[in-house]
């Protein structure tokens, strides 16, 4: 072909790429202004006119959740009150590619990173279970609407899909990284994707909580999901409420519930036509297996542990030096304060700019390798990985092979941690790593001071911990380890 040719080809195909629209980033306030507008009256939009379009653009495309919700006839177009930079955003983020699921995901201001189909699924089933739009048909077998769009259907997939065969797929996670958490552009998974990545079991979670709540009465659905979420710029009070989401799932769907439910979608794909490829020659017994398992499995890796965010998310500088491996499980938990900063942080971006500050402390002024901490405990709802579990800090000296380190931001000399915080740590990460494997079920906690000189980790939370299982009164003979 001649050149010439080629180039007047491709000109002339390819019209309004000459100048390419100014994508949103991926965040979770772009999503609102875009639904903001869908839904503007002033605009002739409604809840319903953004429903529909959500639905043409692909949420909700597997068979289970189409037989829920139904099907949507139309082709998608982009309706005025979008910029076409807006439009390109919720295109890519809804289309339902299954081998590509994190193209469909956003970072909230929490600093959650989510899919966004399984939410809006989760809030269509809520509002029409609620009595808004229309009726939710009647099905054989009976599922719950609100977690077979969410997350039955997607847990009972992945879960036959990975135990068919022999090439030893998992089915669920990873999780990932962002390119730059202020303007949140690439979403790069850790390893090979599963079905269920960790940003879709957060989508399909919120997707509950926030569905059930709809289903109660309906609640403007953009404000609904900036109240959850927050607005990340720390006027709040106290956490935002999608920080509790493991808790508030977890009650509205314990293991026996999702269990019972991944086997009733299963049912229900069973029964449509065509039956999915992954169903045929799959008896009864292994469909309540893989139920069993799924139900498991998603409730220990995402109900029962507290979310720890990864270093790539507060912008870690990397380790210098060569780490040292531990030898898990280890005998030890040692409580420190951060002191500096001394007030408790309140928001993703407070928490991670903490980190950051403590971790260029740590290497510039100490000369450390690293942030000292194993773990970092915010007052957001979340723990902050340091050294992690598998790296040795450098935290309590003389003992930082022996036990993990895990600091609470603030100065608690006078005053405590808020409660739900001191839970946190009590109730959520100790138990969880012991059921991990991390420390022994007869480990023991001790305050830092137990263990040097130093009124770390503050009078007041020193001596809240002596009432927590494990905690070890005798002090250690100084300079053993
Ligand atoms: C599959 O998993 C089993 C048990 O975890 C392991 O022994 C086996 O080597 C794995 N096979 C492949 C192909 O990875
Ligand atoms: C996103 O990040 C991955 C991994 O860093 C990279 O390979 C890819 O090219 C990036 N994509 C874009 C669109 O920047
Ligand atoms: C925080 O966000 C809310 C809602 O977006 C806004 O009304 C408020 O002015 C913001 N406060 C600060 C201190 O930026
Ligand atoms: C804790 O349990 C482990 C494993 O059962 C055992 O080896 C260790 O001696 C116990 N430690 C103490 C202090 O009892």
């Amino acid at each position: 072909m001649f050149p010439w040719l080629l180039l007047a080809l491709s000109v002339c195909t390819r019209p309004g790429t000459a100048v390419s629209p100014t994508v949103p980033p991926r965040h979770m306030d772009s999503v609102l202004d875009i639904l903001d507008a869908l839904e503007s009256p002033a605009r002739g939009g409604s809840l319903g006119t953004a429903a529909a379009l959500w639905r043409e653009l692909g949420v909700c495309s597997t068979p289970g959740c189409r037989a829920v919700l139904g099907e949507t006839p139309g082709t998608p177009e982009r309706p005025p009150a979008l910029t076409l930079g807006q439009w390109q955003l919720l295109t890519e983020l809804l289309r339902h590619d299954p081998v590509t699921p994190e193209l469909g995901v956003v970072l909230a201001p929490d600093g959650s990173t989510l899919a966004l189909g399984p939410l809006l699924a989760g809030i269509e089933a809520g509002l029409r279970s609620g009595g808004f739009g229309r009726p939710l048909p009647t099905l054989d077998p009976p599922v719950d609407p609100l977690l077979a769009v969410t997350i039955a259907e997607a847990l009972g997939t992945s879960f036959l899909l990975a135990g068919g065969g022999d090439n030893n797929a998992t089915a669920l996670g990873p999780g990932g990284c962002w390119d730059d958490a202020e303007n949140p552009q690439n979403y790069t998974l850790r390893g090979p994707p599963s079905p269920v990545p960790d940003p879709v079991a957060i989508g399909a979670m919120d997707g509950v909580v926030l569905g059930a709540r709809l289903a109660r009465g309906p609640l403007p659905v953009v404000e609904l999901i900036q109240g959850y979420y927050g607005t990340g710029n720390g006027s709040e009070a106290g956490r935002p409420p999608s920080s509790y989401r493991r808790r508030d799932f977890g009650a509205l769907a314990g293991q026996g519930r999702l269990e019972k439910e991944v086997a009733a979608v299963l049912g229900l794909l069973r029964t449509l036509s065509p039956t999915p490829e992954f169903l045929r020659d799959v008896g009864a017994q292994e469909v309540a297996a893989v139920a069993h398992r799924a139900a498991r499995e998603f409730s220990e890796r995402y109900v029962e542990c507290p979310t720890i965010m990864p270093r790539c998310l507060w912008g870690a500088q990397p380790y210098r030096g060569t780490p040292a491996l531990l030898r898990p499980p280890l005998a030890s938990v040692f409580l420190h304060h951060t002191l500096e900063p001394s007030q408790p942080c309140r928001t993703f971006g407070a928490c991670a700019r903490a980190m950051r500050d403590m971790q260029s402390f740590h290497q510039d002024t100490r000369g450390w390798d690293d942030i000292g901490y194993s773990f970092v405990v915010g007052s957001d709802g979340y723990l902050y990985e340091g050294r992690g579990w598998h790296w040795v800090g450098a935290h309590t000296k003389g003992y930082n092979t022996q036990g993990f380190g895990i600091g609470i931001v603030g100065d608690f000399t006078a005053t405590l941690p808020d409660p739900d915080t001191l839970a946190l740590v009590r109730d959520e990460l100790l138990p969880c790593a012991v059921r991990s494997g991390h420390i022994w079920p007869n480990f023991t906690l001790r305050g830092h001071r137990q263990l040097r000189h130093t009124d770390c980790p503050g009078n007041a939370l020193f001596q809240e911990i002596q009432s927590w299982p494990g905690f070890q009164g005798t002090p250690v003979a100084l300079g053993l380890g």
